[in-house]
């Protein structure tokens, strides 16, 4: 069987590689808008890239409208964001977290989550995560010729 994800099945893609590239790790990514409003979403599509140097990936897909998440819209502006694992204890909070709420309002305020300063960039850490990767923007492929059906970007990172 073959299909044609960005032709005859796009509406197919996100099923398909969901159910094919699987399991697939969790983490919130932590970022700030340029008030320094924290924000934090959870994404399963991220992983690490390379190790030398460093590279992790995230990709924040758009919203129904087409509009930015505010994670993407973020990273645009200021540049750096934090990747913090969830383990199964953060699974609920986790969850929660993922609530689409106006720019500008952190989604922390509701979970009982708390944040800690991060070393080298200003989006900070999520204390009850077992482990996150502090990270400055390296490149990302929003502005590449993507199909108007899938205008995900991509943001790629150092971590530290
Ligand atoms: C387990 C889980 C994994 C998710 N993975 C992604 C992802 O990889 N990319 C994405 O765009 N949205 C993902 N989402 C949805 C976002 O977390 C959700 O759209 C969130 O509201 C975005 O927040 P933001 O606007 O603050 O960036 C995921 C949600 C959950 C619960």
């Amino acid at each position: 069987m073959e299909l044609d994800l960005e032709g005859t099945h796009a509406d197919r893609s996100y099923a398909t590689l969901v159910s094919l590239i699987v399991p697939r790790p969790i983490a919130w990514v932590t970022t700030v808008n340029p008030d320094g409003v924290v924000n934090a979403a959870p994404f399963s599509f991220f992983n690490v890239l390379g190790a030398n140097p460093p590279i992790v990936g995230i990709c924040p897909g758009d919203r129904e409208d087409g509009t930015p998440k505010d994670t993407a819209r973020n990273i645009r502006s200021t540049h750096e964001f934090v990747v913090n694992l969830v383990d199964e204890d953060l699974a609920e909070a986790m969850n929660r977290t993922a609530a689409s709420v106006a720019h500008g309002v952190s989604e922390l305020a509701a979970t009982g989550l708390s944040t800690r300063a991060s070393s080298v960039v200003r989006p900070p850490r999520i204390a009850e995560s077992p482990a996150s990767l502090e990270c400055r923007e390296w490149g990302n492929s929003a502005n590449r010729g993507q199909p108007p059906h899938d205008r995900a970007g991509e943001a790629n990172s150092r971590a530290r």
